[in-house]
C-alpha cells in the first residue's frame, strides 16, 4: 500500500502517451507538440473539462521532466529508459500484443526478457498513478501497453474506483491463449471495477476467456472476485462503450472559412480531379493500405477508373518506425505506390499521392471536404476514428464512406458502404460504387452517418463509462 497524495486529483487518467510529445529544446526548455492516435485524439477534449491528471510517457527516451500543465490538465510524466523503450514499448506493446490482438496479421513475437520490461513499467505506472490520486479518487486506465496496472494500483490504493478501458480488440480465447504470460495479463485487468471494450464481441471474448484461464464464476458480463475462502470480494463488469470524437467541434472546425476555402484549394492543386479518393492512416499493418492501394491500381488498369481524373491522397503518418514490420511495410507501400503512379501517371500528374506525414486537425478537415471518397479499409481496427472524423466533417452531405468490416466504426455506421478488405474484387465494385454514387443516396447515407457520429461523440463515451464506473459501491478504505 502507498501514502494517500494530501492534494490528490479527483481523476487520474493513466495512457501510455501524454497527449503531448514533449523533447527537450536547444535552450534546454521542454517543448510539446501533440501526439498521435486514436486515443489521444478522444480524451484530450475529456481531459479539458476536469480537473484532473493525465500521467504518462513524453515520448521521449531517458528523458525525467517534472510534472507540468497544458490546458489545464496536469501532465505528469513517467520516464522510460532507451531500454524500456525498445522492450517495452517498441517489444511488448508492439511487436507481441499488437499483431496479436490483431488477429496475428503479423506475427506476434514472444520473448521474456520484453515482458519483464513490461511488468517493471507497469508498476512504474502504477505507482506514478498512486502518487497523483486522492483518497477515493477515479483512477481511468487506458490501453494493452497498461493492462497490468489496474491490479498493481489495487494494491497500492485499494481505496480507489479503477476503470480500464481497451481501444483495440480484444481477441477471441484460441488467439489470446498463445500468450505465454495470458493469466497474468487476465489477473492485471481484473483489478479494474469495470472494463471498457469498443464492441460488445470484445468484451463476450474477455468474459470467455476468464471463464477457461481461471477459476472465478461469471454471469453475463460480470466477473466475481473471491478471497481465499471463497468469499466474495467484488464484482468487475466488462462492457461495451464504443468511443467517438468531440464531433461538434469537428464539424465546426471543418464549417470555418479557412477550412472551406482550403479544400477547395486541395482539389485545384491536384488539377482538380473528377474523383478524388482518400485514405487517413498511422502507417499500420492493420489498417489495411497496401490491400486498398492494389485495389486502387487493379481499377486503373481495368480503366474503370481514369489515371487522369482520378486521385487517390494516401495519407501515412509515421508510427513506429523501429519496429521491423512497420520498417518492412513502409517499403512494400512505397513500391506499390512508385510502381502505379511510374505505370500510369503522366507529366503533372500522378495518380497516388503518398504523404508519409502527420497533418494538423485543420488541414485533415480541408481534405475529408475536398474528398469525393473516404477509403477505411482497416484489415482490423478497435474503432477508427478517421471514419467518424469524415462524417463529422461533412455538413454539406456529400461524400461516400467505404469502411471495413472488421474495423468497430462498422458495428455502428450503417450508413457506409461495408467491404471485406480481404476481398479485393469486393473492394473495386465498393470504390467503382462510391465514386459514382448517386447524389440523392449519397446524401441519405451521409445524414445517417452523421445522425450517428453527432448524436454519439465522446463527451457521451466517457460520461457512460464514467457514470458506470462511479456506481461502483464506494469500499471501506483502510489506508
Ligand atoms: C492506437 C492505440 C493507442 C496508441 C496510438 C498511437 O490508437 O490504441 O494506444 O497511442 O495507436 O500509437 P503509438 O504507438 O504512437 O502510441
Amino acid at each position: 500500500m502507498s501514502a494517500v497524495p494530501k492534494d490528490g486529483y479527483d481523476l487520474v487518467v493513466v495512457a501510455n502517451r501524454l497527449p503531448v510529445d514533449v523533447s527537450l529544446g536547444e535552450d534546454g526548455e521542454p517543448t510539446w507538440t501533440r501526439s498521435p492516435g486514436g486515443l489521444v485524439t478522444a480524451l484530450a477534449p475529456v481531459m479539458a473539462q476536469a480537473d484532473g491528471a493525465w500521467v504518462g510517457w513524453g515520448g521521449s527516451p531517458d528523458l525525467t521532466l517534472d510534472p507540468f500543465e497544458v490546458d489545464g490538465t496536469q501532465l505528469v510524466p513517467v520516464t522510460l529508459s532507451a531500454d524500456d523503450v525498445e522492450r517495452y514499448y517498441e517489444g511488448f506493446s508492439n511487436d507481441t500484443l499488437w499483431p496479436l490482438y490483431h488477429d496475428v496479421i503479423a506475427p506476434p513475437a514472444f520473448h521474456r526478457q520484453w515482458w519483464e520490461a513490461y511488468r517493471r513499467v507497469n508498476r512504474r505506472f502504477a505507482e506514478a498513478a498512486a502518487a497523483q490520486a486522492a483518497r477515493g479518487a477515479t483512477v481511468w486506465v487506458h490501453d494493452y501497453q497498461l493492462q497490468l496496472v489496474p491490479a498493481l494500483l489495487r494494491e497500492l490504493r485499494p481505496d480507489l474506483r479503477i476503470g480500464y478501458f481497451h481501444h483495440i480488440p480484444f481477441p477471441p480465447l484460441e488467439i489470446f491463449a498463445q500468450l505465454p504470460w495470458r493469466k497474468a495479463v487476465v489477473e492485471g485487468l481484473l483489478g479494474a471495477d469495470l472494463i471498457g471494450f469498443q464492441r460488445g464481441g470484445d468484451a463476450a471474448n474477455f468474459v470467455r476467456v476468464v471463464r477457461r484461464l481461471t477459476d472465478l464464476t461469471t454471469r453475463g458480463q460480470v466477473v466475481t472476485i473471491t478471497d481465499e475462502h471463497g468469499r466474495t470480494e467484488r464484482h468487475v463488469r466488462a462492457a461495451a462503450f464504443p468511443i467517438s470524437i468531440d464531433s461538434a467541434a469537428f464539424d465546426a472546425l471543418a464549417r470555418t472559412d479557412a477550412v472551406q476555402e482550403r479544400a477547395v484549394e486541395i482539389r485545384h492543386e491536384l488539377g482538380n480531379p473528377t474523383i478524388l479518393l482518400l485514405g487517413v492512416d498511422r502507417l499500420d499493418y492493420t489498417k489495411g493500405i497496401r490491400h486498398r492501394i492494389k485495389a486502387y491500381g487493379e481499377l486503373l488498369q481495368d480503366g474503370r477508373l481514369s489515371p487522369s481524373e482520378t486521385t487517390l491522397v494516401q495519407v501515412a503518418s509515421p508510427s513506429r518506425e523501429n519496429v521491423g514490420a512497420y520498417a518492412q511495410l513502409r517499403d512494400e507501400v512505397e513500391l506499390l505506390v512508385g510502381r502505379i503512379n511510374g505505370d500510369f501517371g503522366q507529366v503533372g500528374h500522378a495518380p497516388v499521392q503518398y504523404l508519409h506525414q502527420s497533418f494538423p486537425m485543420e488541414e485533415m478537415a480541408a481534405l475529408y471536404l475536398a474528398a469525393d471518397v473516404m477509403l477505411v479499409t482497416a484489415l482490423r481496427d478497435g474503432m477508427n476514428l478517421v471514419a467518424k472524423e469524415y462524417a463529422a466533417a461533412r455538413s454539406d452531405d456529400r461524400g461516400a464512406l467505404v469502411l471495413g468490416e472488421f474495423t468497430g466504426a462498422a458495428d455502428e455506421l450503417a450508413g457506409a458502404i461495408l467491404v471485406n478488405p480481404h476481398d479485393i474484387d469486393g473492394m473495386k465494385d465498393a470504390i467503382t460504387y462510391a465514386a459514382h454514387l448517386d447524389p440523392r443516396e449519397a446524401r441519405k447515407r451521409m445524414r445517417r452517418l452523421r445522425r450517428r457520429v453527432l448524436g454519439h461523440d465522446v463527451n457521451a463515451w466517457s460520461r457512460e463509462f464514467l457514470a458506470v464506473l462511479t456506481a461502483v459501491p464506494q469500499r471501506d478504505s483502510h489506508v
